[in-house]
């Protein structure tokens, strides 16, 4: 672990690894969308319940979603799809590089990590039926439990895939957790990580948000377009600031070992990507005081910084595994799996599933009516 992450590995294991961060970045986006975007929807339905509930009279029935909201009712089933799309490639790369540490976890949690599938299928079909006219007709409530729902049952999928994680790197606990049949693993590790994660996810979220809103710029109204613009701005900032903390959090939290990895040449370039990341898009967002300032120059600036930080994040986050498991004896493993072929066979699929889904994106953005 003297060479800067993932040189220093035999090729094979390093070819895994590389592909592992390159699609878990991928990934990453789609699942930040959601689950900020989920929040984010949750507290403006929120909002339009408690509005209505005080001001009485005619007027209560005028108030509803903001643009951003509007925006992102629209977009979160698709992100939702192609977040579990995106899910696959790494979880791939996962089973070929950690092998027994991820399915051993992925059975001691059995039950209570599989309850990650009906979560997800459950808000699926709550983000269809919140927008139905039936449910509408029954008035607000209805529509906010439905987001609320689908809220938690993001929050529930993320913890489960944060605590599989965790299990999966805590070896000596396996026979004690197995024995004792408990169905919780409750590691302190659980929280920096999810805090970080769920921080991070308001600042990828409101990059995307930005550029959906500057494609749309025309059909928007320009006072909404404003608001929304000067909304992105907070929440980018709110997880910006919150990620960089809850990161030193992390740091701080982890075990010697893991710490003495993330100083070393292996990791620190990326530790300093993700805090340089993070300047860059606060400095291109600080400026956002209206619609006319989500230009795309200053989007795609942001957008080079986002690269940066969740490069970064999720190499850092890899590099606190590398510590834990001992990968050297599952090199011959990965020399194998090279061995066997497929990897044509994954890139051809991965370039057609990412142009059906940029086609998809084309079709609906083309459709999609102005917001109203
Ligand atoms: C909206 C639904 C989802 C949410 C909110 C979510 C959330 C998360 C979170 C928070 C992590 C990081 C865990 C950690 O490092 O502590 C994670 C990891 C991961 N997720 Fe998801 N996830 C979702 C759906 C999916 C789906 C459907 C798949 C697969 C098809 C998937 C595949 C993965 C993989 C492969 C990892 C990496 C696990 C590891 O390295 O141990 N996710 N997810």
């Amino acid at each position: 672990m003297d060479a800067l992450f993932p040189f220093g590995f035999p090729w094979p294991t390093a070819m895994y690894l590389t592909f592992y961060v390159v699609t878990a970045a991928i990934y990453a986006v789609f699942m930040h969308y959601t689950l900020a975007g989920a929040l984010v929807l949750a507290i403006g339905r929120l909002r339009v319940l408690a509005h209505r509930r005080a001001s009485r009279g005619p007027e209560a029935e005028t108030v509803s979603l903001g643009l951003l909201e509007h925006v992102v009712e629209d977009w979160l089933p698709v992100m939702l799809g192609m977040a579990i799309t995106a899910g696959v490639a790494p979880l791939l790369f996962l089973q070929i590089l950690y092998k027994q540490s991820f399915y051993t976890a992925n059975l001691l949690l059995f039950h209570r990590f599989m309850l990650l599938l009906p979560a997800l299928i459950v808000a699926y079909y709550m983000l269809y039926l919140q927008r139905s006219k039936k449910l509408h007709a029954w008035g607000p409530w209805p529509r906010a439990a439905a987001v609320i729902v689908v809220a938690l049952c993001f929050g529930y999928t993320a913890w489960a895939w944060a605590e599989n994680h965790l299990l999966s790197l805590h070896r000596e606990d396996w026979g004690e957790f197995y024995g004792s049949g408990r169905w919780f693993f409750p590691d302190s590790e659980l929280w920096p990580r999810l805090g970080y994660t769920i921080t991070a996810a308001f600042a990828t979220f409101a990059l995307v948000v930005g550029w959906q809103l500057a494609w749309g710029r025309r059909g928007h109204d320009p006072g909404s377009l404003d608001l929304a613009a000067r909304q992105l701005r907070l929440l980018a900032l709110l997880g910006l600031f919150a990620s960089a903390f809850e990161a030193i959090l992390w740091y701080l939290w982890l075990e010697t070992p893991a710490q003495a990895a993330l100083r070393s040449i292996l990791a620190m370039p990326y530790g300093v990507l993700v805090f340089l990341g993070i300047a860059v898009q606060t400095a291109c967002w600080l400026p956002v005081n209206g619609g006319a300032r989500l230009t795309p120059r200053r989007l795609v600036i942001a957008t080079a910084g986002a690269v940066g930080t969740m490069l970064g994040a999720v190499v850092a986050r890899e590099v606190r595994r590398l510590v834990a498991l001992d990968l050297s004896a599952l090199e011959e493993s990965h020399r194998q799996a090279a061995r066997v072929g497929g990897m044509a066979v994954f890139l051809t699929f991965f370039l057609v599933n990412a142009l059906v889904i940029a086609a998809c994106v084309w079709i609906v953005k083309r459709d999609i009516a102005p917001a109203r």
